[in-house]
């Protein structure tokens, strides 16, 4: 596996991870690896997986670990992770934090950029009521601030707009609380090892896009990619 650069998106639920790490990747060339994604599918097309991982999801839980990991290492070993990664949603508790720290290093990789996408819980209920997702090629709309040319169509593909169903109010504050007690404590995690950069997920979908390209080019000419 000859992974190159690592990219992790921290920040809780409707911070902005899916949304910038989309434009990232196509900018980038990099794989995107969104666990949330790759749950849904597995729910989706009803694999022993995913009928584990379904109620889970439905209550707004994190999906057990050991899980999580057999699902990235089989994903890491695909060709398209051989030029770099950037992760969405994962790690998003210690344990898969350690984890991925032991297969980067064992890549022969160096640390991993960490981006916080930092924003208060209070704006996010209306960013994740709003969301609304293309069927066909993933493009994410937010019916308020971010909406379709035609409700319910994609602009890109004329895919059909869905919503997920861990977007009702009542998940939305379980997953939260999840984000509250099992991934915050990652920021501290990635502070102490040096790799952390925090980004006010609050500005527009652009204005984070500068931010992140703009630490994106600090990394790079750090380490001589430039
Ligand atoms: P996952 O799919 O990872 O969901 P999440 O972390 O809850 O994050 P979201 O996808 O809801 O939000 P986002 O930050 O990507 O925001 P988005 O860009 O879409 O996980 C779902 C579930 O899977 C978990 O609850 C868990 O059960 C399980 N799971 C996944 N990974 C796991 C793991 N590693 N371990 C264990 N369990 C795992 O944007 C949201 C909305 O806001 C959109 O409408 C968008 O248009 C809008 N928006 C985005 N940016 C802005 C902006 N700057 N200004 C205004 N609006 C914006």
């Amino acid at each position: 596996m000859a992974l190159k650069r690592a990219f992790i998106f921290l920040g809780p639920p409707g911070a902005g991870k899916g949304t910038q790490a989309k434009r990232m990747a196509q900018r980038s060339g990099l794989a995107h690896l969104s666990t949330g994604d790759m749950l849904r599918e597995a729910v989706s097309r009803g694999t022993e997986l995913g009928r584990v991982v379904r109620p889970i999801m439905e209550r707004g839980e994190l999906v057990p670990d050991d899980l999580v990991m057999k699902m990235i290492e089989e994903r890491l070993a695909r060709p398209d992770c051989a030029g770099g990664l950037m992760f969405d949603g994962f790690p998003r508790t210690l344990a898969q934090a350690e984890r991925l720290d032991a297969i980067l290093e064992s890549a022969g990789f160096g640390k991993p950029v960490v981006v916080d996408l930092s924003v208060s819980h209070d704006k996010l209920m209306r960013r994740l009521t709003g969301r609304w997702t293309c069927s066909v090629g993933g493009e994410i709309y937010n019916v308020y601030d971010a909406p379709p040319k035609t409700p319910g169509i994609c602009d890109h593909d004329g895919g059909k707009l869905v919503q997920r169903a861990d977007d009702r109010a009542e998940v939305v504050k379980e997953r939260l609380a999840a984000y509250d007690r099992a991934t915050k404590p990652l920021t501290e995690y990635y502070q102490r090892q040096g790799v952390l950069h925090t980004v006010d997920a609050a500005a527009s979908v652009d204005e984070v896009s500068r931010a992140l390209s703009e630490i994106v080019e600090r990394a790079e000419r750090r380490d001589g990619h430039l």
